[in-house]
């Protein structure tokens, strides 16, 4: 579904990304982890198109996106909840919804059938976005990347900074979001949390994906050595 190889990225002249090479295979939810700094957003960001890519490539359902525009990934079907939980703060939860209006795409129906997956967003339809709590947020940050009708939904640490229920809220979605057919990438600070969604994950250290293992081979002595500071 998702390929990335070997890709080099770059803030200016500072050379971040040092041949990453990872992929995402349909049916999958997969974590990437690492310590701070390592480099996670700035793949996310590479391969959603903000920080392009300047060597290597990225190919997406069988389409190089590499150097593509970020609207047009989106288009093809990558749903990207970035870090931080980017909702409008002054919108309701209802107009938040309806910002991604991709031309044809977005239909009231849609948001129903959003409604009904997150019955807690629909209580709060006409709530400020800036008064919901930072689970919620979380899930109407989910929730309007659902609005494009994403095949792969890449998530870049979702459970920050959430009280301990609404992390298992997180995670129950994204479980339910890969029983609907959406493949997951999900950017993950916290082991235990990751191996409870992800059937495989990815270890990254300055800048190279240092660790790769399905859940059920993995070895959690080398993965904490690459965690805990
Ligand atoms: N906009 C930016 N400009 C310059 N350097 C950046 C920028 N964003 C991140 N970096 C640097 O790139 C490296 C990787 O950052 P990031 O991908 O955010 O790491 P992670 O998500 O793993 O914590 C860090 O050294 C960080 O300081
Ligand atoms: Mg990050």
């Amino acid at each position: 579904m998702l390929k990335v190889d070997n890709i080099h990225t770059f803030y200016g002249k500072s050379h971040v990304l040092h041949g990453v090479t990872m992929e995402v295979k349909k049916g999958e939810v997969v974590g990437l982890l690492g310590r701070n700094g390592v480099g996670k957003t700035t793949t996310l960001r590479s391969i959603m198109g903000l920080t392009p890519a300047k060597q290597g490539k990225i190919e997406f359902d069988g389409v190089d996106i590499t150097h593509l525009k970020t609207y047009k990934i989106a288009r093809l079907g990558i749903g990207y909840v970035p870090q931080g939980r980017r909702i409008f703060p002054l919108l309701t939860v209802l107009e938040n919804l309806k910002t991604p209006i991709i031309k044809g795409k977005v239909e009231e129906k849609d948001i129903n059938e959003i409604f009904e997956y997150f019955p807690r967003l629909k209580e709060r339809i006409n709530q400020r976005g800036g008064t919901l709590s930072g689970g919620e947020q979380q899930m109407l940050a989910v929730a309007r990347a659902l609005m494009g009708k994403p095949k792969l939904m890449i998530l870049d640490e979702p459970s920050e900074g959430l009280q301990p229920s609404m992390v298992e809220m997180v995670k129950e979605t994204i479980i339910s979001l890969n029983k609907k057919g959406i493949d997951v990438l999900v950017v993950e600070q916290n082991l235990e949390s990751a191996l409870d969604v992800c059937q495989r994950i990815y270890v990254m250290e300055k800048g190279v994906i240092k660790y790769e293992e399905k859940k059920e081979n993995l070895n959690k002595d080398i993965l904490m050595r690459y965690l805990t500071v």
